[in-house]
């Protein structure tokens, strides 16, 4: 089989600058070989990796039927993280099944049920704010989406115990698992040898157990209450049927629940921490988008906030510059295709690439720029523009996380003026499979 433009380092050397710096060794690659490219990177078998980027190939990689593909092959990795039961790993029927129970309460008119308490837990994390006060966005957002998640999703109260140990477990092993050298952990099956508490992989398989038994016991407390009421999506997860008229297990409920958590509060974190830094490093952008924000009067009305054009612009922009996730779910190939005039045979893993596609000159000229109005102006097709995947496997919190990105900027900005500490541009590096801003971003209070 000809691999289309394959890239002759040898493996290692691709592997490490993958891991080093994502974006940086994409953009080469872009540069010396054009939209479509063929990588190696170790510890996943070494089967070819062939990278998308022209609109029309990402819209035939989005259109190759299910059947045709094998996504658990090349997406196990993170099992032990999600479970098997988790919607990431399901096939075909199955998978659809889960989309339609858990779409419903991310879109259209189910988020309203969610904008007061979004902007409640913004409030609350930053209420001991004051001139002077300096931390670091990407300490402060995590604290805020994990909250977020942990009310809307889980339907948890904050004031129980359970909820507080909870948020202090989930961000001690986030923080762990997207450390370099603690991801390498599930990329290399190898590596994952019980040697106590004291060895990584035993140290994460106790915290994760102490993880599950705290879901499984909301889980439990929740069946005995029985009170369908509530609005939560694990409620509505456990209200759900099959066409067998079966409820979820309680191994699939939680499941469920810890691929929307993981899935769900990093990447949303990561995004607002760019918004923050990009605003601020945009004088012009940040005037008009204070002036938007004034539009509203005193009125704290979540619905109208959402529906501010410019606040919107900034939001697509600022995931268009940096789209946390820089790939979409690769697919592996199981017997033979053909996309963009290229054949493909059985094992070839292939992957449209969300930044490459975001940062093409010929779709969005001079790339590099932060230009929100880029989206008043034109419209972008779901192959040009595509920060949240695409087709049956694109992201389902799509929505969700828009709303939540907006009402937490305009919340924080409606309240104190903010500026950014040190004045310089901010690169941006691998955490985990996001990219986040180095250093953190860190910002003052000045008003
Ligand atoms: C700004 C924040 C977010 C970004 C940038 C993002 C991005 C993505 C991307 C690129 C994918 C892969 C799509 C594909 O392969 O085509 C994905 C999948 C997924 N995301 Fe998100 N996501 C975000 C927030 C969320 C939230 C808030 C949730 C839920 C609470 C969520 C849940 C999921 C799930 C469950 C999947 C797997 C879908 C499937 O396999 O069918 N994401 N996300």
């Amino acid at each position: 089989m000809n691999l289309p433009n394959e890239l002759r380092t040898p493996a290692l050397l691709q592997t490490l600058q993958l891991i080093a710096n994502p974006t940086k060794f994409l953009e080469t690659c872009a540069a010396k070989y054009g939209d479509t490219f063929t990588l190696r990177v170790l510890g996943l078998n070494s089967p070819p990796i062939v990278f998308f980027s022209h609109p029309q190939a990402i819209s035939d990689c989005f259109a190759i039927s299910e059947k045709e593909l094998d996504f658990q092959k090349a997406t196990h990795v993170f099992k032990p993280l999600f479970g098997e039961n988790s919607i990431v790993f399901q096939k075909a029927r199955s998978h659809n099944r889960q989309r339609q129970l858990l779409l419903p309460p991310m879109h259209g008119a189910s988020l309203q049920n969610y904008g007061e308490v979004i902007c409640q837990i913004t409030k609350s994390v930053t209420k001991n704010w004051q001139v002077g006060t300096k931390f670091f966005m990407q300490q402060v957002m995590p604290d805020i989406t994990l909250q977020i998640i942990l009310q809307v999703v889980f339907g948890m109260n904050p004031r129980d115990e359970r909820y507080q140990q909870l948020k202090v477990l989930l961000s001690s092993l986030l923080d762990d698992v997207t450390k370099p050298w603690y991801s390498s952990l599930f990329f290399f099956p190898s590596l994952q040898q019980d040697l106590g508490a004291w060895s990584p992989w035993g140290s994460y398989q106790i915290r994760q157990q102490k993880i599950d038994q705290l879901i499984y016991a909301e889980i439990h407390e929740r069946h005995k209450i029985n009170d369908n009421t509530h609005t939560d999506i694990l409620n509505l997860l456990m209200l759900a049927r099959d066409d067998n008229d079966q409820a979820m297990t309680d191994t699939e409920l939680r499941d469920q629940l810890v691929s929307l958590l993981l899935l769900g509060y990093e990447t949303t974190a990561a995004v607002l921490s760019w918004a923050f830094y990009l605003i601020h490093s945009h004088p012009k952008v940040k005037s008009r988008l204070m002036q938007e924000l004034d539009t509203l009067g005193n009125s704290t009305n979540p619905e109208a906030i959402t529906q501010l054009s410019y606040l919107t612009s900034i939001c697509q922009e600022t995931l268009r510059i940096y789209p946390i996730a820089l790939i979409c779910t690769p697919r592996m190939v199981k017997n033979k295709l053909e996309i963009a005039g290229n054949k493909f045979t059985s094992g070839t893993v292939l992957v449209p690439c969300i930044y490459l596609a975001h940062h093409r000159a010929e779709t969005y000229p001079e790339p590099d720029k932060f230009q929100p109005e880029r989206f008043s102006i034109q419209k972008f097709s779901p192959y040009e523009y595509l920060p949240f995947g695409g087709g049956y496997r694109g992201c389902i919190g799509a929505a969700f996380a828009m709303y939540e990105m907006k009402l937490v900027i305009a919340t924080i900005l409606s309240k104190f003026q903010l500026e950014l500490v040190e004045h310089h541009s901010v690169k941006p590096v691998r955490r985990g499979i996001t990219i986040i801003p180095h250093g953190g971003v860190q910002m003052v209070v000045t008003k």
